[in-house]
Parts: structure tokens; sequence; C-alpha cells
């Protein structure tokens, strides 16, 4: 198994990334929190096609969580994660403290106000502000020229780009498709948290946003129809509890009520300790 070089200090990899920069290298970044599947690894595979040294970083952020949320035990297994990365060929995991991001006197956040407001940011207050705080933190620190990031996190991709438009940093972003497990299950770190039987019920939101689409494909044009369709759908799981379904539009996260064109159906349902988050764009030919 090849060695799998890291870094945990701010200073350390500035400069790593200074020289890299220097020597004419483009820097492809995965930001991660850990805990990695093949939704994660599929992110480093395609990041290779993007530039010449690849950085994964693994920081489970504190600020991205509320007081009652899942951080304490937010699922870790750094072993586990840097085997993965180094079979896959990472140039480098970058690993900092929650001291040395956020340390003593911190007091500087970013708020991407509109796109932050519904869907998760109206269940999550301050999750996007977390997000992309840190987000900013780690471009600053690693500079990549290009960062990935998995489409099952949809609010979160369309958070990061407004704020490097905003910002006017010089960031590529990525956007790569979600990995699903073969029952249509969205991969994720918070799957961990589901028994058995909950893992089966999960399956309902992908069955939900595929009703969904052969709903849109088959003619449906309201809004309000499709969003029923969908609930009814996770309801039948008597598992699954629903904390939205809502079609917007997948530029801005403005709700829509009629299907023009491509429209954004995200969903968030509980099942048991876990909360499951998924989309999928209607009206277009995918899938
Ligand atoms: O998607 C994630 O894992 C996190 O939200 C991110 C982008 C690494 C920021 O902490």
């Amino acid at each position: 198994m090849p060695a799998l070089p890291a870094i945990q200090e701010i200073p350390e990899m500035r400069a790593w990334s200074d020289r890299v920069r220097r020597s004419g290298k483009r820097i492809v970044m995965v930001p991660t929190m850990g805990f990695l599947h093949d939704g994660h690894l599929s992110l480093v595979r395609a990041g290779r096609q993007h530039g010449d040294c690849l950085v994964a970083s693994i920081f489970a952020n504190p600020t991205q969580f509320a007081p009652s949320e899942d951080f304490d035990s937010y699922p870790r297994d750094l072993e586990r994660d840097v085997r993965l990365l180094a079979a896959e060929g990472v140039d480098l995991l970058f690993n900092p403290t929650a001291a040395d991001m956020y340390p003593r006197g911190y007091q500087t956040y970013v708020d991407v106000e509109e796109v932050s407001r519904p869907l998760c940011g109206a269940h999550r207050p301050g999750h996007f502000r977390g997000v992309a705080t840190v987000v900013l933190k780690l471009f600053n620190i690693v500079r990549p020229h290009v960062a990935l990031f998995g489409l099952k996190d949809y609010q979160q991709v369309q958070v990061i780009r407004r704020m490097l438009l905003d910002l006017n940093l010089d960031v590529e972003i990525v956007a790569c498709p979600t990995v699903r497990e073969p029952d249509g299950v969205a991969m994720s770190s918070r799957n961990r948290y589901l028994g058995a039987a909950e893992r089966a019920a999960a399956a309902c939101l992908e069955r939900a946003l595929s009703k969904a689409q052969t709903l849109v494909r088959g003619g449906e044009t309201r809004a309000a129809n499709v969003r029923d369709a969908v609930v009814a759908e996770i309801r039948r799981q008597p598992l699954a509890r629903i904390e939205y379904a809502d079609l917007c539009d997948p530029d801005d996260l403005e709700p829509v009520s009629e299907i023009r064109g491509p429209t954004l159906l995200a969903l968030c349902a509980w099942v048991g300790k876990a909360r499951l988050i998924d989309n999928r764009i209607l009206g277009v030919g995918q899938p």
C-alpha cells in the first residue's frame, strides 16, 4: 500500500501549496468531513482529470452543526480514510485541527444569503454559514485551482458557487453526480446510523424521485401535483418522516409552481436517527 503524505499544520499546508503553484502545477482539492464512501472516492477519481496534484481534506467542521445536531457522534475513522485515499493515489491529505481552524477569539463567518435560505437552510439555521466559512478557509489555505463536490448536497454546491462568484475567488468548481447503492439509496456517511430495516426503508427517497420523474415525463407540469405524489410515496414507508419536498429553480433555488424546464426536486426525510437528503433535476433527459 503506498504511503499517504499528510499535513496537519496550516502554515505547512500553505508552503506546500505555494511550492506546487510556483512549479506551474494545478492543485485539485476534494474537501470532506471524513468517514469516506464511494461517493467521496468518485470525486477523488474524477479529480485526477482536472490537475496535477490531488489534495483531499478531512475536517469535521463544528460550525456547520447546530448544538442539537450530530457533531459529536458524526462517524469518524481516520485510519480507514487514509487507507482509502492512499489506494486512490491521492498526493496529500490535509487534516487540520479544530483548534487551528477556529482558534480562540475566532469571529468571522461567511453568510451567503438567499441561496442558503430554502430547503436544508430553512431546517438547519446556520448550517450553510458554517459550510461557506470552512470552504472559504480551506480554499485560502490549500489554494486549489479546482475543487470537486458531490451533487447529493445540491444546495451546498449552489451556496459555494455563489460565494465564489460574490467574493471573486478563482477556484473552478466541478460538481459530480450522486453515487448510489444498488437499491438507489444515495451514499452518505450518515447511512451508518441506519439499522437493517431503516436501511431498506431509505430507498423510498429514490423511489419518490423516480416517481416524480415519471410524472413529469408523462406531461405533468404542476409542481404541487408532483410534490403531492412524492410526499405520498414517502408516507407509504412508515419508518420515514418527511422534512421537506420542494421543487425549485436549479440555479437560485426559488420555488417554482410550473415545471417549464429543468427543475430541482429536493427531498429530505428522517429515517431513524439519520437525516437523509436526495434530489433530482426533473424535466431533462436523464434517467
Ligand atoms: O460536504 C461536506 O462533506 C462538507 O459540508 C464540506 C464541504 C467538506 C465542508 O465541511
